[in-house]
């Protein structure tokens, strides 16, 4: 048994700001599944959301927020959030994170659902800079130890102990390490779920490949308590190509005036912009899942491959260099966004629901905090306002850290828990069956699960889930786990609490789109999944 005084699942935004404020009064453990940056906060783009313009203020981020979220958000969440963001982007600044200047101040860019330009950023590349600050800030701090290549499977329960006694306490968590092949049993007193989203359950997603739910399945396991896994974020512009699958073209570019147009295949109405008909006042800039709906409307409507996204009639240099990373992507892929449209089709983005947290990052479980995307705090409500992701996990990683320092005391040590049965060997044959069953999970979401939903579609994608867990259950429990099996036994898992969720909210709410009840209920209330 390995014991450490914090164990936390994920080496991304969430996981690092809590290891870097922890580490101010305890040893922390960081585990990730691949490389340490290898998670969506490396591939961000568009920048943090924060007021840091005298003519904005806290009450006009709060109210974005809650519009954008169609009124499901917890205010209270939202103001803890958003009155935290500068002090949140202060420490980024110290980390040495080089933001966008002008003149004297930060550079704020603007995005759709925002009424003020308030989107602190580092070129297009975002993502990258913050990524690269906090682990070199993690990586050189004593008590926290990073350690890539090493895939939680299951956190450790009751039912784990050696001598079990009913609690419902977290103590830490099962990794299978990916160097040695063996799974290591890592206890502590605290265990920080931060391990992003679960964009991976669908067949077009701008996240990365390990986006996977892992997290949310293994707190789901634990016996914590979800909510809102029927808000999945479909982002309107991922760029359409029939070789690079899940490239972003960042919101901003919206936000810097392009244009959504019909394209050439598009008959009488090719070269028409089509927002007005959608969102009249905010046009290309309403919130992401109009914009998205709209898209998708529009080309299924015309039969398109894809819309358009049209920035040329900017000036050149300007385009250059605001977008000096898509620019060169999309110029390596034969199209020069300067003088001519970017193809664009929706494709997931976000998981706006999650691990149940309260305002200090405790889930539902004692000894088990989550952060970050893989949790649900009340930020993002029925759909997430730009830029607010990212700001949401330096704020509580940070409160998750904090909590855990002060409440140390009451924190027991671990009980002794038995070891990982290892005695089960690989069936290379199961293999294959694993990764075409991942892919059947990820193309019947998309079909019946997407942007737009009906009762009979979800039935249907219960059906198959049903039949699915069964098949997976029988491997997970007959053969050695590997990184792919552990990813589809969560895979599953989460698309079952995502159409469970979606089954049962009876109206349509942001993201949450179903044609048999397209009102809107009075009374916005979350859907709170108990295992
Ligand atoms: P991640 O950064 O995803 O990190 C997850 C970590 O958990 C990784 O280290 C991973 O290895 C680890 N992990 C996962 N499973 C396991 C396991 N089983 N065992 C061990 N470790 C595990 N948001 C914004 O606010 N602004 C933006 O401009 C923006 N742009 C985006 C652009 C793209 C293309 C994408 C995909 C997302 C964007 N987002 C943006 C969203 C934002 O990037 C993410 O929500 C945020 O980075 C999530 O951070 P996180 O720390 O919760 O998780
Ligand atoms: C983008 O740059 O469009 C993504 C921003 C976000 O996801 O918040």
């Amino acid at each position: 048994m390995n014991q450490h005084d914090v164990i936390i699942i994920g080496s991304g935004a969430a996981g690092l700001s809590a290891a870097i404020t922890l580490a101010r009064t305890h040893k922390v453990l960081v585990l990730a599944k691949g490389e340490l940056a290898g998670g969506s906060t490396a591939w961000a783009q568009g920048g943090i959301a924060a007021v840091l313009d005298a003519g904005d203020t806290f009450e006009n981020h709060i109210s974005d927020t809650m519009i954008a979220g169609a009124g499901l958000n917890r205010r209270e969440t939202v103001e803890f959030v958003v009155e935290n963001a500068p002090a949140a982007i202060e420490r980024l600044v110290d980390m040495g994170v080089p933001f966008n200047e002008d003149e004297d101040a930060l550079h704020l860019t603007r995005e759709g659902g925002h009424s003020h330009r308030r989107i602190v950023h580092v070129d297009d590349a975002t993502g990258w800079a913050v990524q690269d600050a906090l682990q070199k800030t993690a990586a050189s701090h004593p008590n926290i130890t990073l350690k890539p290549h090493m895939v939680a499977i299951d956190l450790i329960a009751d039912r784990h102990r050696e001598s079990p006694d009913g609690s419902k306490n977290v103590w830490g968590v099962y990794a299978l390490n990916n160097e040695t092949g063996h799974v290591e049993t890592l206890t502590s007193r605290a265990t920080i779920v931060a391990s992003g989203g679960a964009g991976r359950t669908y067949l077009f997603s701008t996240a990365p490949r390990g986006a996977t739910g892992d997290g949310i399945a293994m707190a789901w396991r634990a016996g914590a308590r979800v909510s809102n896994m029927e808000m999945m974020q479909f982002h309107p512009t991922c760029l359409y190509n029939l070789e690079v699958k899940n490239f972003l073209i960042t919101e901003a570019v919206r936000g810097e005036g392009g244009h959504l147009k019909l394209p050439n295949d598009a008959g009488s109405e090719a070269g028409e912009r089509f927002m007005q008909r959608f969102d009249p006042e905010r046009m290309e800039l309403a919130p992401r899942d109009i914009v998205a709906r709209a898209n998708d409307h529009e080309i299924k409507r015309l039969g398109l491959d894809y819309v358009h996204l049209n920035i040329s009639h900017r000036d050149p240099e300007f385009v250059r260099q605001h977008f000096p990373n898509i620019h060169e992507k999309l110029t390596g892929l034969g199209i020069d966004m300067t003088t001519e449209p970017i193809p664009v089709v929706p494709a997931q983005h976000y998981t706006c629901g999650g691990i149940l947290i309260d305002l200090a990052g405790r889930t539902t479980l004692p000894g088990l905090y989550a952060a970050g995307e893989a949790s649900e705090s009340g930020l993002h409500g029925a759909n997430r306002l730009a830029s607010n992701s990212l700001l949401e996990c330096f704020v509580f990683g940070d409160a998750a850290a904090r909590d855990i320092a002060e409440h140390w005391d009451d924190l027991p040590e671990p009980p002794a828990i038995n070891p990982w049965d290892e005695s089960r060997v690989t069936d290379s044959d199961e293999e294959v069956v694993i990764k075409q069953t991942w892919t059947e999970i990820r193309r019947f979401m998309w079909n019946y699960v997407g942007i737009v939903r009906t009762t009979k579609r979800l039935e249907r994608a219960q059906h198959r889930i049903d039949l699915l867990r069964e098949e997976v259950e029988e491997y997970y429990s007959n053969f050695r786990v590997t990184q792919d099996l552990i990813e589809l036994r969560n895979l599953i898992e989460v698309a079952d609490l995502i159409v469970k969720s979606a089954l049962a909210r009876k109206e349509s709410r942001g993201l949450h789109y179903i044609t048999d009840y397209p009102e809107l209920l009075d009374q916005a209330v979350d859907t709170i999944l108990s295992p």
